[in-house]
């Protein structure tokens, strides 16, 4: 038993917030994989009817491989419920996320939707951040960008490849993951980072979820609301 079963028993679990006829925001990452697999053989064995939106192109190719109607962003309104996993998740339930670069359009989903539930491994749960903080910074900004988080006493890395090439995300910015130590305030630290010209989202999600999952690694999990 590990965390990949628990992950894999959550996301079965997590399809009876799935109604007939929902907008389902669909996260990226390993958890998101999970759960749209998950979700794919249930609308085909139960037959109901649901639009999915993609927070990334990685999650779009799994979406489109299981069968699963899609929608983008910008032809919806509305998410009545969107899944997705995280990178850190504190005492106060604020999440760090990015670790896969699709911070911008996964906030906006979890902002738009009436119900968040986030999926991720006992490893995720800390009670002050004290992993990097994503931000995404448009190109031609990243050096006033670094200055500026270094004032706020963060160390700035630009993300890069395997081969040292720049990550660029689908919006075609680049990633600056910025260490910060323990975080004891992330809100404020948000709002601060969000503030600086040239970053386009930061990867501190102060929105609470509705629901978290949380894999442990016998195989089970625990469901925190
Ligand atoms: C994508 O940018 C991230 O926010 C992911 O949701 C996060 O990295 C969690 O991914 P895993 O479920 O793969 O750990």
């Amino acid at each position: 038993m590990s965390f990949d079963n628990a992950i894999s028993a959550l996301s079965t679990d997590a399809l009876k917030f799935v109604k007939d006829g929902y907008v389902l925001g669909l996260g990226s990452g390993r958890a998101a994989t999970a759960f749209v697999k998950s979700l794919s053989l249930f609308i085909k064995s139960k037959k109901i009817q649901i639009k999915g939106v993609p927070t990334s192109l990685q999650i779009k190719l799994v979406a489109e491989e299981g069968g699963i109607p899609l929608l983008g962003a910008d032809q919806v309104d509305h998410i009545d419920v969107v899944f997705d996993g995280a990178d850190q998740i504190d005492s106060q339930k604020n999440l760090i996320k990015g670790g896969g670069g699709a911070l911008l359009r996964e906030n906006i989903l979890i902002n738009s939707a009436k119900k968040v539930v986030i999926m991720a491994d006992k490893s995720k749960f800390v009670k002050y951040f004290n992993r990097p903080v994503p931000v995404e910074v448009y190109p031609l900004a990243r050096n006033t960008v670094i200055k500026s988080i270094k004032k706020l006493k963060g160390k700035p890395k630009l993300r890069t490849l395997e081969r040292g090439y720049p990550f660029h995300t689908e919006n075609g910015n680049v990633i600056l993951d910025c260490d910060f130590g323990i975080i004891k305030s992330p809100k404020t630290l948000a709002q601060k980072i969000i503030q600086i010209p040239g970053v386009m989202e930061v990867g501190i999600f102060t929105r609470r979820p509705d629901v978290i999952y949380k894999a442990k690694t016998n195989g089970k999990f625990e469901i925190i609301t």
